[in-house]
């Protein structure tokens, strides 16, 4: 990895910073937070940037004995020489955003210092929350539609509004009509909320709504004693200083509004083409991109998950063992075994050149199966495909397992020879994709981890 002060004669000098970007090959839920703390070890790079997505991420960082749960606040908080950018991408939920910084001040980290929040992202608003609830009644109690499971923070309804052009902007809060165009959209919404109610038969709870109004009014005002500025300019004149930036992923390539199992994906865009877009910078400073995953998959929420774990008890065990439960919203995660079909169409997708695979560590059955194909009936499909509900099985492969003897490893030569033949396995497998498997993970803490290719 090339240093930004390196004096390194024989390494090409650029005269511009360059972005890398961690994201998830997966369907979210890699343990990216702890991969974006090792990278920021190294001191390539001066801020980390969230480029989409909103409260609906959820990463657990641990510092000394002390836990974080971050939604909003991009990892790199327990930095104290690292900037925080929210880009325009992002979807800013002023009460989450608000509970972290205070929580990470008690932790001893004044974060308001280093965070900077683009004008142009999007705010959410106290009724985002309640419309993303009333449209997953109505999917619930719907005929042919089932419920997207998401995480209720409101991220659907206010990308929506984005769109749709009548959403709030995080700048709105600085100027002196934010109140008019608060009320404006209010409005709008409250007569949406009633169509749910009479068509839907969503309960509508008015005073809990008021209560929301209030707390979020609060949020607002702490908002606008933050740096929200014109963070494309600020991330423009970083990069041509020679700093370079990590773009931290939310969500994962299988998520992607465009790419993922549609409508069961989350709003944005997940994938690292949208980096340019999301932090207002052009597409040729984009360099590394480090794809996540985990040794076996987990998702949560609705839609076909075609590698399931088939047995209930097994698939608790690894629930159990991986702490598999959601960061956001507490719902246990779904376990299935690798899959190797959903992954070369990430890696294809996002050009993730680089992998780091996690929780290597927990490996709970004696004999372990890695999806290598989906079957459409008889037919093995060849590609990707349009929903994940035509899979009607899967392909697999039989490998030796491990247990749980690869807890804590740091060190390539004491890896059991299970977890080498798995890995040699993937990597064989994606050959052709010319992906480097950078670190593998083998527990919670920084230093349980090993490198493998060179
Ligand atoms: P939303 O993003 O809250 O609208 O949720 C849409 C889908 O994405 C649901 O299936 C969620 O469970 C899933 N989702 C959203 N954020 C995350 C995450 O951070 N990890 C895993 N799944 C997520």
């Amino acid at each position: 990895m090339a240093n930004r002060n390196s004096k390194n004669k024989k390494e090409p000098q650029t005269r511009h910073g360059y972005i890398d970007a961690v994201i998830g090959l997966q369907w979210g839920d890699e343990g990216k937070g702890k991969n974006i703390d090792q990278f920021l070890s190294s001191g390539e790079y001066s801020a980390v940037a969230r480029f989409h997505g909103g409260a609906n991420a959820g990463h657990t960082l641990k510092y000394q004995d002390k836990t974080f749960i971050g939604h909003m606040v991009p990892s790199g908080c327990f930095r104290k020489g690292i900037d925080l950018y929210i880009g325009n991408g992002v979807v800013v939920d002023a009460i989450s955003l608000a509970t972290e910084i205070a929580q990470l001040n008690k932790f001893g980290f004044d974060v308001k210092k280093r965070l900077y929040i683009s004008e142009r992202a999007k705010l959410v608003s106290y009724m985002h929350p309640v419309l993303d609830k009333a449209d997953e009644a109505r999917r619930d109690n719907s005929k042919s539609g089932l419920k997207i499971g998401t995480t209720a923070r409101g991220i659907g309804p206010v990308y929506s509004d984005a769109r749709a052009r009548r959403g709030l902007l995080v700048g709105d809060v600085l100027l002196p009509d934010f109140a008019k165009k608060e009320s404006d959209l209010t409005k709008f919404h409250m007569n949406m909320l009633k169509m749910y109610e009479s068509k839907y038969g969503f309960k509508v709870d008015l005073a809990k709504i008021k209560d929301s109004r209030a707390k979020w009014l609060k949020a607002v005002r702490e908002l606008t004693k933050l740096k929200i500025c014109n963070l494309s300019a600020l991330v423009q004149k970083k990069l041509s200083e020679g700093e370079n930036i990590l773009a931290e992923g939310a969500q994962a390539v299988m998520l992607d509004i465009d790419f993922g199992d549609y409508p069961n994906v989350t709003s944005s865009n997940t994938l690292p083409a949208n980096i340019p877009l999301g932090l207002g910078v052009s597409h040729q400073y984009l360099r590394n991109i480090y794809g996540v995953l985990k040794a076996y998959t987990t998702k949560v929420g609705g839609g076909s998950f075609p590698s399931r774990i088939k047995e209930e008890n097994l698939e608790k065990l690894f629930q159990k063992a991986g702490q598999e439960f959601g960061a956001t919203t507490g719902r246990p995660r779904m376990c299935g075994w690798l899959d190797l079909f959903a992954l070369r169409y990430a890696i294809t997708l996002s050009g993730a050149n680089r992998i780091f695979i996690n929780k290597a560590d927990i490996c709970i059955s004696e004999k372990i199966k890695v999806v290598t194909g989906y079957k459409k009936g008889k037919k093995i499909l060849k590609e990707f495909p349009l929903y994940l509900s035509e899979v009607t099985d899967v392909v697999t492969e039989d490998l030796p397992g491990w247990g749980s003897s690869n807890y804590g490893v740091n060190d390539k030569k004491k890896v059991s020879k299970e977890l080498v033949s798995y890995l040699k396995y993937i990597k064989s497998k994606l050959a052709d994709l010319n992906v480097k498997i950078i670190s593998v993970g083998t527990g919670p803490d920084r230093k349980h981890s090993f490198n493998w290719d060179k």
